[in-house]
């Protein structure tokens, strides 16, 4: 039987039990837990995956933890996570044309489409019966896969990295943006200053910036990261500078940094994946008729804002979630050409896929985690291992 990992309803509450309730100190490797699973047997528009690799992303963080929901419990007991992977197609059903046995692809998270395209649910968070792709094997509809692209330059763990950031980055990009230009013309401001906060998302979010011209800035806590992201043109802002935003002191100095960077202007496209204490600063440096865009809420579900403030700037907050299946085809289109995502310093054993998570948890990764999961990959990809 393939293993796969799952997160159970009981691990959670025991890991709850033994931190006292105390959510800071829940340890995600004693909840993510590794399991067998006999799949579904292949259907006529069924293809069966042979995982090789998947990244470590933080709605499975939001499920071990419970912070958001208790998905776990919501979903019976017991979620088998992961809605990130690359596969190499090892069976396909009879009614199955876009894919062949040997194919390489990459999944998106889109468990259930709404009526304009967008996820109504998450694979492997809330759709239901979605089993995730911390596993083995998988089997999954074909409408689920888009062709990995193999020869656009990045490495398969760069590859990796991308199924789920990528397109959560183009949709809140395109947004931002498209919002921005409903205010202000291109020929009023061809150049935008373009700020991001920490993180895989963050990242790929000014990737896309920078590749359309804009000025991009990285506030980030990793040193590592922002000299990935200086090399790409993108100028680094160390958050620790500010503590994180520990004070209001912080936040005002903070403020005063992006200014002087910008002129005096501000930015004008902020893209605020954490929310807690990075909200207020990320609106405090908005620029007049400013956007701030999230599709996260990391630190915090809440915020708090002064609304005659920010309607006498004008500036926009915007909520987004994951992207299209076109936004995703899009997005896949990019690999290698505009994203050129940063990965943690060491690719994960499948056995340590828990301790990936809790360091993901703990932000102490050089980039985003990325695990193993096949000992044997197939010739397509040897070349890609570097
Ligand atoms: N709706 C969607 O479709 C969607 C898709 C993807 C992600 N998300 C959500 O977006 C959020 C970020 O995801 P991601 O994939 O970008 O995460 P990620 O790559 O793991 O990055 C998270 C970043 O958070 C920063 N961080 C951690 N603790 C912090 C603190 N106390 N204060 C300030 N910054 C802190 C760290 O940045 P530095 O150390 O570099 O500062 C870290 O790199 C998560 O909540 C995730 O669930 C939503």
């Amino acid at each position: 039987m393939p293993r796969q990992y799952s997160i159970t309803a009981e691990a959670v509450a025991q890991e709850r039990e033994r931190v006292g309730g105390d959510i800071d100190k829940v340890d995600i490797a004693r909840v993510v837990a590794l399991d067998e699973l006999e799949l579904r047997a292949v259907g006529a528009s069924d293809v069966r995956l042979k995982i090789l690799a998947v990244s470590g992303e933080h709605n499975d963080d939001h499920a071990a933890l419970a912070d958001t929901v208790n998905i776990a419990e919501l979903r019976g007991g017991k979620m088998y996570p992961g809605n990130s992977a690359v596969g190499e197609v090892i069976e396909v059903g009879s009614d199955v044309s876009r894919f062949s046995v040997g194919d390489v692809v990459v999944t998106h998270c889109i468990g259930q489409p709404d009526p304009f395209g967008y996820p109504l649910r998450i694979w492997a968070y809330d759709q239901p019966d979605s089993i995730g792709w911390y596993g083995e094997e998988a089997v999954v509809e074909e409408w689920q896969l888009i062709k990995a692209p193999l020869d656009c330059g990045l490495n398969l763990w760069e590859i990796a990295a991308l199924p789920l950031r990528a397109p959560t980055a183009y949709h809140l990009w395109r947004r931002g943006l498209g919002i921005f230009r409903l205010k202000v013309s291109e020929e009023q401001l061809p150049k935008l200053n373009v700020l991001s906060f920490g993180g895989g998302v963050g990242e790929l979010f000014l990737m896309l910036a920078k590749d359309a011209g804009h000025n991009a800035y990285f506030c980030s806590g990793s040193a590592e990261r922002r000299e990935a992201l200086a090399k790409l043109g993108i100028e680094g802002i160390d958050q620790m500078a500010f503590n994180r935003f520990a004070s209001k002191d912080d936040n005002k100095a903070f403020n005063a940094e992006c200014k002087k960077l910008t002129d005096g202007a501000g930015m004008h496209i902020v893209c605020d994946m954490l929310r807690g204490p990075v909200f207020a600063p990320g609106l405090a440096c908005a620029a007049r008729m400013g956007v701030n865009v999230s599709a996260g809420w990391q630190l915090s579900t809440a915020v708090n804002y002064n609304s005659a403030g920010a309607s006498t700037k004008q500036i926009t907050i915007d909520h987004t979630h994951y992207d299209t299946l076109q936004g995703c085809e899009e997005a896949t289109a990019l690999y290698g050409k505009v994203f050129k995502p940063t990965v943690h310093n060491e690719i994960y054993s499948f056995e340590d896929l828990p301790r990936a998570m809790r360091e993901m948890h703990e932000a102490v990764q050089t980039g985003i985690p990325i695990v193993r999961v096949a000992k044997d990959m197939p010739d397509s990809v040897k070349g890609l291992l570097d």
